[in-house]
């Protein structure tokens, strides 16, 4: 009987059914196309206890009860066939946990459909690549507590460990885990675009080659800004392509896929009511990006009017390092308030500092900020520009922020996410909005009424009148 079985041997089912093995379990795989399964078992198992099965049966009959499973395929309705194949052999007690990145209101479907049935059901969110799959990824387990107790221990010995513990916790209840795993992907979209930003203006105003820029990327990672996303930024600019002897970012057709992840974020953000706008607009970018042939022809039919004014690259190079710093602190802040809004809303019970905490080493996201994030984050201040210490940290830098939004600006230069930190930033910390107007705009066509700053109550005007 083995410990735990697997399905979905993929990247991400391979990599993590080593890693389980090599921590000493026993594992049974199972992948839908039987040579997948065979490849893997040739190429890549070698001492490690994983034995294949090609057929849900004996997949199932292979392992000790209580059962645990963990799913690795894709998203939507993959999910739903695999447990549909699956329940005619589970037992009442048994445990799928679904390590892929599912919506999480596909998620909590699926709790309550297998609660019914007495199958446990964790939604997990797993971050950290193929890399982290295989050495200690994060891990965001949600479900029922009595759930997790069932894994936790076998959680704890793979994922990947920091000064502050083992990247796994108990998430919180239902979809919590895949919730916090969709806002870290919505988090990843957007500090991957400002890094893309900061790069577009240091190769097109500052002129330099990817390898001068890769230099300052390297910089940059030893010290504040130190993060996976910085780490692989300054490797792939400094890599050549085998071919040509270029850098192979320079070969890149610049058109950003997505998967689905940052739009959820997008969507359940507009849905919450809670502004993420770095967030928005990182998708926004991977969208316009798609439209190359559209952009090549507008490209040539606009003429532009570039400033000659000398420039101090030294200078600019470390603006633009706090303007990402600022947009980066930004993106997290933004996230984790949708986070905590939506553990009210949805009753997750999320604990916020736990979240950064697993989200310290093996994940995507990694990053020395998230000590000083943790320092401030508390439950009443889920907000995190409310602290003091977050205003310092962003007035320190406003003015570099300013300088290189304007730059950007006067090179027509596109600054999505960075504005949109910087504006949010205003927006946020700005007394008087003009929704003054918009409200009175809303009365004057649909009566939709309006409070005043000067009086209680709510007001209608007939303004045709006027
Ligand atoms: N790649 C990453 O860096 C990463 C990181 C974190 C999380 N994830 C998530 O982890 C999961 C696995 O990712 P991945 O990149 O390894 O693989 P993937 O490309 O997302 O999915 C491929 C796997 O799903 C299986 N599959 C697809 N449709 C199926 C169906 N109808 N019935 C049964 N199996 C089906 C495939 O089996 P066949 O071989 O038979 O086609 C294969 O094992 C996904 O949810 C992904 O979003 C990925």
């Amino acid at each position: 009987m083995n410990n735990i079985g697997l399905i979905g041997l993929a990247v991400m089912g391979q990599n993590l059914a080593l890693n389980i093995a090599r921590k000493g379990y026993s594992l049974s795989g199972y992948n839908r196309s039987h040579e997948t399964t065979e490849k893997f078992i040739k190429e890549k198992v070698k001492d490690e206890k994983i034995y294949p099965y090609y057929d849900i049966k004996s997949f199932v009959e292979s392992l000790e009860k209580p059962r645990k499973i963990i799913l690795m395929v894709k998203a939507g309705k993959p999910v739903d066939d695999v447990i549909h194949e699956l329940l005619p052999y589970l037992d009442e007690g048994d445990l799928i946990i679904d390590g892929g990145n599912s919506y999480f209101k596909d998620t909590d479907r699926r709790i309550k459909e297998l609660k019914d049935k007495g199958i446990h059901y964790l939604g997990m969110g797993v971050s950290g690549g193929e890399f982290g799959a295989l050495n200690g990824p994060s891990l965001m387990p949600g479900g029922t507590k009595e759930a997790y107790e069932m894994v936790k221990e076998l959680l704890l010995k793979i994922a990947a460990k920091t000064d502050s513990g083992e990247c796994c916790t108990y998430v919180g209840n239902d979809s919590a885990g895949h919730f916090v795993k969709m806002v870290h992907n919505g988090i990843e979209y957007a500090i991957m675009q400002s890094i893309s930003e900061v790069y577009d203006v240091m190769r097109k105003v500052l002129k330099l080659t990817s390898e001068e820029i890769g230099e300052i990327f390297e910089k940059w990672n030893n010290g504040e800004l130190n993060s996976f996303l910085m780490e692989i930024s300054y490797k792939i600019m400094k890599h050549k392509d085998d071919k040509t002897g270029k850098p192979l970012v320079e070969l890149i057709l610049d058109e950003a896929e997505q998967k689905g992840t940052g739009k959820w974020t997008a969507e359940t953000s507009l849905d919450l009511g809670i502004p993420t706008p770095s967030l928005n607009l990182a998708v926004v970018g991977r969208t316009l990006s798609f439209f190359k042939d559209d952009r090549v022809k507008l490209s040539k039919m606009v003429s532009r009017n570039y400033p000659q004014n000398a420039l101090n690259k030294d200078e600019v190079v470390e603006d633009l390092k706090n303007a990402l710093l600022f947009s980066v602190f930004s993106s997290f802040s933004q996230g984790m308030w949708l986070i905590s809004e939506a553990s009210k809303v949805y009753g997750y019970g999320i604990d916020l500092k736990e979240v950064l905490r697993i989200w310290k080493g093996g994940c995507i996201i990694r990053a020395r900020l998230l000590d000083f994030l943790m320092e401030i984050i508390t439950e009443d201040n889920a907000n995190l520009l409310l602290s003091p210490k977050s205003v310092k940290f962003l007035e320190e830098k406003i003015d570099a922020v300013k300088k290189v939004t304007k730059l950007a600006k006067d090179n027509y230069i596109p600054m999505l996410t960075v504005n949109a930190s910087l504006d949010y930033f205003y927006s946020m910390s700005e007394e008087n909005l003009p929704a003054n107007l918009i409200q009175g705009q809303r009365d004057f066509f649909g009566a939709h009424t309006y409070k005043r700053i000067d009086m209680d109550g709510i007001f209608h005007t007939e303004w045709q009148q006027d």
